[in-house]
């Protein structure tokens, strides 16, 4: 990984901001993720996201926490919070903001326990694919202390797949359609593509089934997006 994502929310914090991130993926043409939206104030958050903060209680993890500003919003709040994210310039962005515990590593390397933990703005990009998701969900039991929760954001991505009649053109016999890779290119330069799995609900309920979690719908987005709450 070269980290363009990272080096992009450094620039944006260090004031030379001049030009945004250009993503597509294997099923959607390219499109423009504003740095700025990186370093939204919970006013600015859309609703399952507030939600998901309102319902953050205990110690806190924040997975792939991006330039921090969930975390910064629950440090405020008076919450204890651990943020983590694979890109080191994320990692610095969140530190040079005021996040006190913040930390270049991946999910899988984690080994803390928590009360909440937070995985936001498509939460279930981060198992990649379809054949990881169980393996994460495991891990992420092991995480949590007794009574903690995980809240995870995702979406029914279904409807980029349908035609002007109504009609949808999924291919039964390719992998799940939630799962997509992902490119990512910043000032001209593009980033190694990698994996990004969207997670329609009842997919994540059964998932979570099968590895002895519960999991339950808080609330839905305007957009076929979800907040989940999955216990124990
Ligand atoms: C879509 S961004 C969301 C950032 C932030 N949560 C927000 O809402 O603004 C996804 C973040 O997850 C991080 N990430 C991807 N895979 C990860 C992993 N396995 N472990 C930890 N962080 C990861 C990326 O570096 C990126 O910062």
């Amino acid at each position: 990984m070269k980290d363009l994502f990272g080096n992009a929310i450094l620039d944006y914090q260090n004031g030379n901001y001049t030009e945004d991130i250009i993503t597509s993926t294997s099923i959607s043409d390219e499109d423009v993720l504003p740095l700025p939206y990186l370093f939204r104030d919970f006013e600015d958050m859309p609703k399952l996201e507030k939600k998901a903060l309102k319902l953050a209680k205990g110690l806190i993890l924040d997975v792939g926490c991006g330039a921090g500003s969930h975390s910064l919003y629950l440090q405020e709040k008076g919450f204890k919070v651990k943020a983590i994210d694979i890109s080191k310039g994320a990692t610095e962005v969140s530190k040079q903001r005021g996040v006190i515990n913040a930390v270049e590593r991946g999910i899988l390397d984690e080994s803390g326990t928590f009360d909440t933990i937070l995985l936001l703005m498509n939460g279930t990009g981060i198992f990649q694919q379809m054949s990881m998701v169980s393996k994460h969900l495991l891990h992420l039991k092991n995480l949590l202390k007794t009574n903690g929760q995980i809240l995870i954001d995702s979406s029914d991505i279904k409807y980029m797949f349908e035609d002007k009649d109504g009609g949808f053109w999924i291919d039964t016999n390719a992998n799940y359609y939630g799962e997509l890779d992902y490119f990512l290119s910043y000032k001209g330069e593009k980033e190694v593509p990698m994996k990004w799995l969207y997670l329609d609900f009842n997919t994540l309920l059964t998932a979570c089934i099968s590895v002895g979690l519960k999991c339950e719908l808080v609330l839905e987005g305007e957009h076929f997006d979800y907040l989940a709450r999955i216990t124990n």
